[in-house]
């Protein structure tokens, strides 16, 4: 890894500063779906899920899930082994349309839009409780500090957590360099190479991840762009 790389570099995203309407952040957004579908991200997230959830989930909860496009588009490849999800989309952002809603209805999904800062909803939500959570390019936004400090929160939520994020090293960060061959607008084009930055290497997330005898810990590289980790908490004995 580069020495530039060797270390984890926390920038603000443009995107995260845009208003919802403005028309860089609508084409970013948009930018979004076609990076998520070159990363193989919700196909790497089918297999987490798959592999780690004993029993089809009845609630599932996406944090920073953004217009909820990237788990619509794991809900397509899910549907029929899990018929019937309440899912909670969690951002800051209020970017869930009605016609997003009514495609995870037509798979029998409900949604469950939950317009909050995730830091100060997981404050608040102790009681609440998932068969998984999920999260795709959204822990990178944040310092290793409180990121463990949310992590902590999070894991008694649910049995099964999984995040996809950037892998930090050489070549996506030259990938990201690269999205101006696809048409990616300045503002993706900047927070792409900024998330490579802020991205994972190594077992950091499980550093970060609150230790636990009854939880199992899966990370590393997958595919050419991803860091994935899995954390699993096995039932406490009675
Ligand atoms: C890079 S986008 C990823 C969206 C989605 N997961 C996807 O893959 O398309 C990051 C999302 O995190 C949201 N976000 C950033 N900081 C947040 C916070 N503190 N609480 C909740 N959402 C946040 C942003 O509004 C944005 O929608």
């Amino acid at each position: 890894m580069s020495s530039r790389l060797a270390q984890r570099e926390v920038i603000p995203e443009i995107l995260d500063d845009l208003a919802e309407d403005d028309p860089r952040a609508v084409a970013s957004r948009r930018d979004l779906r076609r990076v998520n579908a070159l990363m193989f991200q919700a196909g790497i997230t089918r297999g987490l899920l798959s592999r780690h959830l004993a029993a089809p989930p009845r609630r599932l909860l996406e944090i920073g899930a953004g217009d909820g496009s990237f788990m619509l588009s794991l809900a397509r490849r899910l549907h029929g082994h899990w018929p019937k999800v309440d899912l909670f989309l969690l951002d800051r952002q209020s970017l869930v349309t009605r016609e997003r809603i009514a495609e995870f209805a037509a798979l029998g999904w409900t949604v469950h839009v939950v317009e909050a800062d995730i830091f100060a909803w997981a404050m608040d939500a102790a009681d609440e409780r998932f068969d998984a959570v999920t999260t795709n390019l959204f822990l990178h936004h944040f310092e290793d500090g409180p990121l463990a400090g949310l992590l902590a929160r999070l894991a008694p939520m649910a049995p099964v957590f999984v995040a996809t994020e950037p892998r930090r090293t050489a070549f996506p960060l030259l990938a990201a360099r690269m999205l101006w061959a696809i048409g990616a607008n300045d503002v993706t084009r900047h927070d792409a190479a900024v998330s490579v930055r802020a991205g994972f290497a190594g077992t950091e997330l499980s550093g970060l991840w609150p230790a636990s005898p009854l939880c199992r810990l899966e990370e590393g590289r997958r595919g050419l762009f991803t860091h994935a980790f899995a954390a699993v908490t096995a039932a406490r004995p009675a």
